[in-house]
């Protein structure tokens, strides 16, 4: 009797489903998420793709070291696939790419090849500052660079300058701009001091010392992230670090050697999943496999002292690289101030965490990070303009946000500018959302997180 009567009610009053729809205009795609009046929660167990910045890295060491390079768990979203073109036309060997196994055949240390044609590095900005530092110190070849409109429009100073004062010859637009052209030469060692903790403009720099003779040191503000310095020294190159400063240096003419290398889960993708957990009510999700190097975990400390609920369980190394499953469930957030050092160590989550401060108790400060404005967009005036179209109430200020929180979001239409973590940061932000959002140009969340849609889908529950 009680399985019929339980029958009948299904049948008849069908649970309401979220509405999770990607769909194609003329121009580009957008998503549309509508949670159901009575809510969703996230449930389950997720797997998130490999780390970006230690993919790019795997792949330009592989191809410049002597011998074969494995990859596994390879991340396949846009930006790696444009280091590997890159990395290909100057003659390196590089498989299909799979998240399996990935064999990169380098060309040894010295002998990149001169491109047939212009190398294009898409919306990636860390294969085209890392790279450069490779062009310019490889003698006797010519190279021209140039990426999307974005890339374009992006800073390169920053690391031009420094290959100047080792003598690199580099052409550019006006404000140091791509496209680029590069004439690779013998260079010489500098100590640079960096006046941006950036680990492109570091690794940019260590790279061009690996064909360097003497020791090039790059010295930093605070500690960026460091997986080139665990990777070159994986590979065999000469290499110290002295973290009180801040510094690494490279003392060049060491030989690489191709190595194996475990990509763990990117923590920058699992930042999302850790702050959908933590807002949306009712929520509770694993996410397996964290790369949770102490330079790339100012998230779990921003969100602990929001008073998020997330344990680190089955904590393990990775070759090389420490590793976590991370279990996150809602819990009531308060505001926090989010600045100084903890900044470069949670840069790129810096959107999703605003996202978390709309609701929780307080007003929340995000300081010290202007150099979000020089991402794939300006992040401060998107995350800002996009959460207030939302009905948040979120100031801008020129080196961060200001964001009260508390303020219920409201369904609305809101638009990536073609950058991957707002297009990912404002799907969450719909979750919680009443009525429906429509988030244009949702197809950039592909560049760091293939499969990002499937998994909301797959975990969202009523
Ligand atoms: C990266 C460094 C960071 C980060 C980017 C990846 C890297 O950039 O924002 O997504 O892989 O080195 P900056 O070095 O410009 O801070």
């Amino acid at each position: 009797m009680a399985t019929t009567l339980c029958h009948i009610l299904c049948q008849s009053t069908p649970m309401p489903t979220p509405t999770i729809l990607l769909q194609p205009t003329e121009t580009h795609h957008s998503l549309t998420i509508a949670p159901p009046p009575v809510g969703i929660s996230l449930r389950g167990r997720i797997q998130i793709p490999g780390d970006k910045s230690i993919s790019h890295r795997a792949l330009m060491l592989g191809a410049i070291a002597q011998g074969e390079t494995q990859i596994q768990g390879l991340l396949l979203g846009e930006d790696p696939r444009s280091t590997a073109d890159c990395f290909r036309a100057m003659g390196a060997t590089i498989s299909e790419l799979n998240t399996d196994r990935v064999t990169v055949q380098g060309i040894g240390l010295g002998n990149l090849q001169e491109p047939k044609d212009v190398l294009n590095t898409g919306n990636s900005g860390t294969t085209t500052r890392l790279m450069l530092g490779l062009l310019a110190s490889q003698a006797g070849c010519f190279f021209t660079v140039t990426g999307d409109a974005s890339i374009r429009s992006r800073p390169m100073n920053r690391v031009i300058q420094p290959l100047q004062q080792m003598g690199a010859q580099i052409w550019h637009r006006a404000g140091g701009l791509a496209p680029l052209a590069v004439q690779g030469q013998a260079l010489k060692p500098i100590h640079y001091h960096s006046p941006i903790a950036s680990a492109q403009v570091k690794s940019c720099i260590l790279l061009a010392g690996l064909l360097t003779e003497g020791k090039t040191t790059v010295t930093e503000p605070s500690l960026s992230r460091d997986h080139s310095e665990r990777m070159l020294r994986a590979f065999g190159a000469n290499i110290t670090v002295d973290p009180e400063t801040c510094s690494a240096s490279v003392t060049g003419g060491a030989l690489l050697h191709g190595q194996s290398v475990i990509v763990p889960g990117d923590i920058s993708s699992a930042a999302f999943w850790l702050v959908a957990g933590a807002i949306v009510p009712g929520s509770d999700l694993v996410i397996e496999n964290v790369g949770i190097n102490p330079t790339r975990t100012g998230i779990l400390e921003a969100l602990a002292a929001m008073g998020a609920d997330i344990t680190l369980e089955n904590q393990r190394d990775a070759a090389g690289e420490p590793v976590a499953d991370l279990h996150v469930r809602h819990s009531p957030l308060k505001a926090c101030t989010i600045a100084g050092d903890l900044i470069p160590r949670l840069i790129d989550e810096i959107p999703i965490l605003a996202v978390a401060a709309t609701v929780a108790e307080g007003t929340t400060l995000i300081q010290d990070a202007a150099e979000l404005r020089v991402k794939e967009s300006d992040r401060l005036a998107v995350m800002a303009t996009q959460l207030n179209q939302m009905g948040a109430k979120v100031c801008e200020r020129p080196d961060g946000l200001e964001i009260m929180g508390g303020t219920p979001l409201i369904g609305a239409e809101v638009d990536s500018f073609t950058d991957h973590r707002i297009a990912m940061s404002l799907a969450i932000a719909a979750l919680i959302a009443t009525g429906p959002t429509t988030i244009h140009r949702a197809e950039a969340a592909a560049v760091s997180y293939p499969g990002f849609i499937e998994t909301l889908k797959e975990n969202c529950q009523v």
